[in-house]
């Protein structure tokens, strides 16, 4: 199956032992456990001797499919679903890094990233340093024997900062530092890290792979078959932050059309970051599909698409961006991304309200920076519900 089109590893990878009863689609095996007909058999899956199933806090088939469809996708070995993104950005973390380990990330991360990197891994004696990793010119002076993890977000959130994945690889390389690449903005519709170099790549499925909304979920694809057992054996399975069976089909449905959503996700973004640009009330558009973006020559070569979240400035800072989001009705003022409703937010008030000013201004972004998910409406409709709110929010 790897060797096929994305959008036929899409609809297809995964589960190709065959399906019960011959069934087009997979079934949801909505069990806890899994039933042997002797304490022989019992002993051999125990043992890992066998395929069969025990437990689906360890494995379910429905799980099954969507690990390896994503790892397909992504171009890893082997994949582990999680109840969650943070489930899975945690525990890759934690069976990465020891006590007296540091973490080196880009400074800007979805907010509870940044959270757990910044106050709860020190915790647990691991320090972190969150450095700017778009210039890669200090990174190599910044890694110490203690660095065993650089970790990232390309295109970062919400900045849309561009990170040279094949940069950062080559230089962790020379010291054995493990590369992981959060890839939910991008999709390995758009973006295939582990080709780049990197090791482990984690998804928020909550977003695009999902697509519609409707659950909370995550993943991390690996690239070494071993890591990846010792992740679902030794910390998925401890930690217990394991995904439903119904969440995974959602899943492995959403997924489907994961192709034809991110194609027109991102028309829809490139229309609309060229009207943000050419309004006389918008100060600053970031979005990597515009050629005058900083990090655009830089997407262009490892992005085959540049992904459909928006964010943007305008006059009057917070206080006209806040009415702004007010003003809005097509886009909806909510956290999360990748729906296929267009979703509007101000991150430094809710998704990043762990960034001090501080920080937001060293990234050189204002508190008033508003983000856009770009959804599947007509792209004319989206930029009229724009155009009437900027009227009556700027004055
Ligand atoms: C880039 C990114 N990574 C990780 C997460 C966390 O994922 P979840 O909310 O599924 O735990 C988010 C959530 O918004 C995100 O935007």
């Amino acid at each position: 199956m790897k060797d096929k089109h994305f959008e036929t590893m899409a609809i297809h990878a995964g589960g190709e032992g065959g399906k019960p009863g011959n069934a087009l689609n997979d079934p949801i095996f909505m069990t806890s456990a899994f039933t042997f007909d002797s304490i022989e058999t019992a002993n051999a899956a125990f043992a890992f001797e066998t395929k069969d199933y025990v437990y689906t806090r360890g494995n379910n088939p429905t799980l099954r499919v969507l690990e390896e469809r994503m790892a397909v996708l992504e171009g890893g070995s082997d994949a582990v679903a999680f109840a969650s993104g943070m489930a899975a950005i945690s525990s890759v973390l934690l069976s990465l890094l020891k006590p007296g380990d540091e973490i080196i990330a880009h400074r800007m991360l979805y907010g509870s990233s940044q959270d757990f990197i910044k106050n709860t891994l020190p915790q647990y004696g691991i320090s972190s340093r969150l450095l700017n990793l778009v210039d890669l010119s200090v990174l190599k002076g910044e890694i110490s024997h203690r660095t065993k993890v650089i970790y990232f977000e390309t295109p970062a959130n919400p900045s849309l900062e561009i990170i040279d994945i094949k940069a950062v690889c080559s230089i962790a390389a020379a010291t054995g530092i493990t590369v992981v690449v959060d890839n939910t903005f991008a999709t390995p519709y758009s973006q295939r890290p582990l080709d780049l170099g990197a090791h482990v790549v984690v998804h928020s499925a909550t977003k695009y792979i999902s697509g519609h909304g409707d659950v909370v979920a995550g993943i991390a694809i690996g690239k070494d078959r071993d890591y990846v057992q010792k992740l679902k054996f030794g910390y998925l399975c401890e930690f217990g932050g394991v995904m439903s069976p119904f969440t995974a089909w959602l899943l492995v449905r959403g997924i489907k059309t994961l192709a034809l959503r991110m194609r027109e996700h991102q028309t829809n973004a490139l229309a609309i970051a060229n009207y943000l640009k050419g309004h006389p009330k918008v100060q600053k558009v970031y979005y990597p599909g515009l050629p005058d973006f900083p990090g655009h020559a830089l997407a262009a070569t490892q992005m085959s698409g540049f992904g459909a979240m928006v964010s943007f400035e305008i006059n009057g800072g917070l206080n006209q961006a806040k009415e702004l989001v007010n003003n809005l009705q097509l886009f909806k003022l909510a956290v999360s991304l990748g729906d296929c409703e267009s979703l509007v937010q101000l991150p430094f008030a809710m998704t990043h309200r762990s960034y001090t000013a501080k920080e937001v201004k060293d990234a050189g972004l204002s508190p008033g920076l508003i983000r856009l998910s770009i959804g599947l409406e007509h792209k004319e409709d989206l930029v009229a519900d724009l155009d009437k709110a900027l009227d009556k929010a700027i004055r």
